[in-house]
């Protein structure tokens, strides 16, 4: 369905993001007749350049990032025609006048994405005041990282809350845009299989798994400065935490879904230092360790970080959530997987061995589910008994659909025009993530702090394979 013809100013309309994700994602939905033939997209930035170096500049990343882009070759030029260029600076006055032209007499909906520091936020907010650029009715887009603790936080809300209101702020987490992760809500809260038993009484524990095969490679200057905990617990992981853990929302609408997240969250207890592990890779003989790859030789910011969450609620008390996450480990793997309790009592004897149901939804690669069933092994042996995956591949299920994933970037901006927040965070979650991962980020930076070692290629440091055997239990094999 297409959506309603839309006014898009991209600041930062020459970055990094706008190349890799926003105007691929554009022009996917061009593709698939979704942006409508009045709707204008308007990068600016400081740079000097016309709307036909912005073309040219928009079919390099087209080309360079969409793997569709030469089977759409038609659309491209007609897609291109939609793009114009106002040159433009963020903290100061030039370029406005020239915005205000463009966008002047439109009775579209205006969307801004800050696609740019959170240092510039406040100027670009005061900005669209003071030239009359907003409206009751625009939108903007901020990206994270939203602050790098409580304070910033807090700071980068309270400047935008002085122009534009809540409803009107769509703070962007790429986790939420993917397909998969919008399928965790899918299958607690369309079956009635799972959720009667989604709780301390039949779950043992969860894990979460976001394991990146990748390294900092060139973000190593804005990797140094925060880390995986700031880089990926705070947010992406502390989303599917919520999602995971959270209630039934009585409705899919977006104060319902955040009201219950937000729940979650605030229902945090705090982490013990014991029940954190940080760790930064080191060199093998393969591949650089993490210290050549930022060029520093004495840095401390950790690369891989695993902890025990407890989540204090009548829902999960005892249930504890393993959650970690790293960069160069042995493959690209992000899972949740939800491990039952033992069977209260075995038929079978003590010779049956020790047998477990684990759901596990995979959320990239191979997307799918895969529940671990007991059954009994075949043969005249007697009653041996042995685990088997009841495994279900989306693609496999659904066919070529399933294979057409759209890109998160590509619902999450049709979503800022449709006006839907349900998959975006809102201000208090964000400060709410903060207070809880603040805490243990304080600790790391006490004197003679240091990450645990651990070698490229690896699932980890040592010190995260004792955090949950000291428990009983082990984490899920990171596998390709
Ligand atoms: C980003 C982080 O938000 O997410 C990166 O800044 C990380 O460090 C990336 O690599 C992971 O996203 P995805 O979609 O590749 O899992």
């Amino acid at each position: 369905i297409p959506v309603q013809p839309f006014d898009l100013v991209i600041f930062g309309g020459t970055g990094d993001l706008a190349r890799r994700k926003i105007l691929p994602a554009l022009f996917r939905r061009f593709c698939a007749g979704q942006m409508d033939a009045q709707a204008r997209v308007i990068g600016a930035a400081r740079a000097e350049m016309d709307d036909a170096g912005y073309r040219a500049f928009a079919r390099d990343a087209i080309i360079e990032f969409d793997v569709d882009a030469a089977s759409d070759a038609a659309h491209l030029e007609p897609f291109l025609e939609q793009l114009s260029y106002v040159a433009l600076d963020a903290a100061g006055e030039t370029g406005w006048d020239a915005l205000q032209d463009r966008l002047a007499g439109s009775e579209r909906i205006r969307a801004f994405y800050f696609s740019v520091g959170p240092s510039l936020f406040g100027d670009l907010a005061m900005r669209l005041h003071t030239y009359g650029l907003s409206n009751p009715d625009c939108r903007i887009v901020v990206e994270k990282p939203f602050g790098r603790d409580l304070d910033s936080a807090r700071a980068l809300n309270k400047v935008l809350a002085e122009h534009f209101t809540e409803a009107q702020i769509y703070r962007i987490d790429h986790y939420l845009g993917k397909e998969t992760v919008q399928n965790l809500m899918a299958i607690r809260f369309a079956n009635t299989l799972f959720e009667p038993l989604w709780n301390s009484q039949y779950v043992d524990h969860i894990q979460i798994t976001v394991a990146e095969s990748g390294g900092v490679g060139t973000r190593g200057g804005y990797y140094d400065k925060s880390g995986a905990m700031r880089d990926m617990m705070q947010n992406h992981i502390m989303q599917l935490l919520c999602l995971t853990a959270m209630e039934p929302p009585a409705k899919y609408d977006p104060d319902s879904v955040r009201d219950e997240k937000l729940k979650v969250i605030r229902a945090l207890e705090p982490v013990e230092p014991r029940d954190v592990v940080r760790g930064q890779y080191e060199a093998t003989d393969r591949l650089a360790g993490y210290r050549n790859e930022v060029g520093s030789r004495d840095t401390t910011t950790e690369s891989f970080v695993a902890l025990k969450a407890r989540i204090g609620n009548w829902r999960w008390a005892g249930t504890p959530f393993y959650l970690r996450t790293g960069k160069r480990l042995r493959a690209r793997a992000s899972e949740i997987a939800v491990v039952f309790k033992d069977a209260p009592h075995s038929i079978f004897g003590s010779d049956a061995g020790r047998h477990r149901n684990i759901l596990t939804i995979r959320l990239q690669p191979n997307e799918g589910i895969e529940m671990g069933v007991t059954i009994k092994e075949p043969g005249p042996g007697g009653m041996r008994l042995v685990d088997v995956p009841l495994d279900m591949t989306f693609s496999e299920a659904l066919g070529p659909q399933a294979a057409d994933i759209p890109d998160a970037y590509e619902r999450l901006i049709m979503d800022v025009i449709r006006g839907d927040q349900t998959l975006f965070m809102r201000g208090d979650e964000v400060e709410a993530a903060w207070a809880w991962t603040d805490p243990i980020i304080e600790a790391w930076e006490a004197p003679g702090s240091e990450p645990v070692l651990y070698a490229t290629g690896s699932s980890g440091p040592d010190d995260a394979l004792a955090l949950i055997h000291r428990d009983g239990r082990r984490w899920r094999e990171i596998k390709p």
